[in-house]
């Protein structure tokens, strides 16, 4: 079972008490005020979805390649922006694959700037056809691929562009990226990962869970 829970408000949180935790304190020794408020509520999130799974840890802490290093048999994920953080974790043995991102929606003039690096027009006009405007299509398709890269992190172990995978189609709140190239010996191009999606206001949540019984 996946346990999820996010917390609106980054700032707020500031006020609990993990603070003295010593591996977080030097984890976040150089971080800004802002970068500190928003990693703090990703890991109070992560706390959080631990005890909901009956997991007593400490504090997830940031890997090599700044990935959330999870208990044993865990797998997990991180996101956040300036208002909100999110967190889900599950039990390794029923998942293969868990990745999850909060993204605000991209104003018209950042649109324009990253468009490119994230996907050709081609799968925004695709993705257009079930999600109204450029600016909707943008954000969902980024988070959407952002989530697929957290998900697969842990198989793949390198970083992959947002090239590396592509708008396939959309199916009821949840659309489907396909592989462009080979990501590992397992995922390999023109394979097909179903990532859901939800609105909340002005930003999107991307999720991708893929259970070991393949549902
Ligand atoms: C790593 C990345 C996905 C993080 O996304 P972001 O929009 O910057 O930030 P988010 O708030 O959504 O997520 C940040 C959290 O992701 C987690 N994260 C970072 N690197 C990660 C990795 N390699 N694997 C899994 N999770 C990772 C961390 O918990 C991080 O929060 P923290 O630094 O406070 O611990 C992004 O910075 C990146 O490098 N993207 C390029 C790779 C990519 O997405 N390719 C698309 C392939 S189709």
């Amino acid at each position: 079972m996946l346990s999820g829970v996010s917390i609106s408000a980054v700032r707020r949180v500031m006020d609990e008490s993990l603070f003295s935790d010593p591996g977080l304190l030097y984890a976040t020794r150089d971080m800004s005020g802002n970068r500190r408020a928003e990693f703090m509520a990703g890991r109070i999130c992560a706390a959080r979805s631990l005890r909901k799974m009956g997991v007593v840890a400490a504090f997830p802490l940031p890997g090599r390649n700044r990935q959330p290093v999870w208990p044993t048999g865990v797998l997990g994920s991180i996101s956040h922006c300036s208002t909100t953080a999110v967190a889900v974790a599950t039990a390794q043995s029923r998942y293969c694959a868990l990745g999850v991102d909060v993204e605000p929606l991209i104003g018209p003039a950042i649109a324009q700037q990253i468009q490119r690096s994230i996907c050709r027009d081609e799968e925004l006009i695709g993705l257009e056809r079930s999600v109204p405007g450029r600016k909707l299509a943008l954000t969902l398709l980024f988070s959407a691929k952002e989530a697929l890269f957290k998900a697969l992190f842990p198989q793949v172990g390198g970083f992959k562009d947002f090239y590396a995978a592509e708008f396939f189609a959309c199916e009821a709140r949840s659309l489907v990226l396909r592989l462009t190239q080979d990501w590992n010996s397992q995922w390999l191009a023109g394979k097909k990962v179903k990532v859901r999606y939800a609105w909340r206001g002005e930003d999107v949540f991307s999720a991708v869970y893929l259970s070991r019984t393949g549902n």
